[in-house]
């Protein structure tokens, strides 16, 4: 298999889906509904795919008889990842005895919607059954590779990729004391991955890890992994960064320069089960924040071109991991229980470069006519700047607006003026922006046109800097300025 994951496709299917994506774009309009699919949209894959890059998500067996679900799995994406169906307990839970069922069927629905497979994963510390825990120390190596070499066989020329190895690292860069380090050291990591490309010479062979998103001591682990393993010459194609994130913890630190040092190795690297969960109940502030983390996420792949794609751990909050392991939390997926698109949708689709085009003024119109509020509004505008050399950088800003009068607000223009040096990189989300010199004017959308007596509506944007970073602080909402 080649080092595209766009390989995995025929060419057939490869030519219709450019075709698709080019009609898509020359569309005269592309409406990213939040809650409707229009027929002449691009899906997150398609724009994904024209940026050469696949958009997919995780699925699990018991999901699959959802039609509902599954008319969306099987056409948003371009890649699937089995959940749980490739891992140690369900291929072979007593020893030498394989089941190869639930897996199929997750192969058999990719194939019938020409999506490619990420196998996941072969040698992992959990979901192991307790007849592999239980070996003698000198029994691992040989159960471990006999595992590889059965289950990696059997899906040979099936799958675009494998996490050979997940989750080897502790918290704090030190491997984890898994029955396969205990018995064999880290040397178990190249012993599996030599195992693996004997086995299918053509899948992607990945180690996977979460909390590596980032900057920091477990990132700098599988980076020094990553650099040995090269220079031993073990067959290594990729990193996979799981991207279980959480709004309350906030975004990882410099993640396209981490993806980016990875690639630099020669490696790829992947977004392979990407998820940003809030503390329950969702409001419209936590939903503009994931969005904003979803947009950072998949801009920091756009801009690494070995980042070959992101995979969201599935994609509804109606089968997601989270609540079940942090309780209390969830709505981590841009589609919500119902299968409705949410706003973290939008941000994947803008960022992946689909434009919304909604019926609101043009960026150029005058602010919308209505009332002004008669007792005002509030604007809280938070960034996180960061920087990218001497006296250059970027931020993303989040601006919740709150009407504070006692009456509706029906189409409203946001504006304000950027600090001297700075510049939005990006149309945005929640709004459209229109840009003068500094003036920034962000009108509303159809979906977010009305905000009620005291409430709030969320919106944002990227920009860079460009000397040192301060925020705006002065705006008025349809010429009313606001506290
Ligand atoms: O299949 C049994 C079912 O028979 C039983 O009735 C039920 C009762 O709890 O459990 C079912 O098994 C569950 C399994 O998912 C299948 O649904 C397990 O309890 C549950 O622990 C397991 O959770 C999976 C988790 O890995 C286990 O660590 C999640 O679905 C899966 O999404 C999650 O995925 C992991 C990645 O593999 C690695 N990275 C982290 C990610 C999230 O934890």
């Amino acid at each position: 298999m080649s080092s595209s994951p766009q390989s995995a496709f025929s060419t057939r299917t490869r030519l219709l889906l450019i075709m698709g994506v080019t009609t898509a774009l020359a569309a005269v309009s592309l409406i990213a509904g939040l809650s409707t699919a229009r027929a002449a949209d691009p899906t997150l894959h398609q724009l994904a795919a024209a940026k050469g890059k696949y958009f997919g998500s995780a699925t699990d067996n018991p999901e699959l008889t959802d039609t509902a679900y599954t008319a969306i799995l099987g056409s948003e994406f371009g890649q699937i990842t089995p959940g749980n169906s490739m891992k140690w307990d369900t291929t072979e839970p007593t020893r030498n005895t394989f089941a190869f069922t639930k897996g199929d069927a997750v192969v058999s629905f990719a194939k019938s919607h020409n999506q490619i497979v990420r196998a996941h994963t072969l040698v992992w510390h959990s979901q192991l059954p307790s007849w592999v825990s239980s070996l003698a120390a000198t029994e691992v190596q040989a159960a471990m590779e006999n595992h590889i070499t059965q289950v990696a066989t059997h899906y040979a020329g099936q799958v675009y990729a494998w996490d050979v190895v997940n989750e080897p690292f502790n918290e704090d860069g030190t491997f984890r004391t898994s029955v396969f380090y205990n018995a064999m050291g880290s040397g178990y990591i190249a012993t599996a991955l030599r195992a693996a490309r004997a086995a299918d010479p053509t899948a992607k062979l990945y180690i996977n890890d979460y909390n590596t998103d980032g900057a920091g001591a477990k990132a700098d682990a599988m980076y020094n992994l990553a650099v040995s393993l090269k220079a031993q010459g073990v067959p290594l194609d990729g990193i996979g960064f799981q991207g279980h994130l959480a709004i309350q913890y906030g975004f990882p630190t410099n993640m396209q320069a981490n993806l980016q040092r990875f690639a630099d190795l020669g490696l790829d690297v992947a977004i392979t089960e990407l998820d940003v969960r809030m503390i329950l109940p969702r409001d419209a502030t936590k939903d503009a924040t994931q969005s904003t983390y979803y947009t950072n996420v998949v801009n920091a792949c756009v801009a690494v071109t070995r980042c070959v794609g992101v995979t969201i751990w599935d994609y509804t909050d109606k089968y997601s991991w989270v609540p079940s392991v942090f309780s209390g939390q969830g709505a981590a997926l841009p589609w919500d229980e119902n299968l409705a698109k949410k706003p973290a949708y939008t941000a994947i689709y803008q960022a992946l470069g689909g434009i919304v085009s909604t019926t609101s003024p043009s960026p150029s119109s005058p602010a919308p006519s209505t009332p002004a509020p008669q007792n005002g509004c509030k604007v809280v505008y938070t960034a996180n700047p960061w920087t990218e050399g001497s006296g250059v950088g970027g931020f993303t800003a989040s601006i919740t607006i709150t009407n504070t009068s006692s009456t509706a607000i029906n189409g409203w223009a946001l504006r304000f003026s950027l600090p001297s040096g700075q510049t939005l990189t990006q149309s945005g989300w929640n709004a459209t922006y229109a840009v003068s010199g500094q003036a920034v004017t962000a009108t509303n959308l159809s979906y977010n046109s009305t905000i009620g007596a005291n409430g709030s509506t969320s919106i944002g944007f990227n920009g860079r800097w460009t000397g040192s970073y301060t925020s705006p602080t002065a705006f008025t909402l349809n010429n009313v300025t606001c506290s």
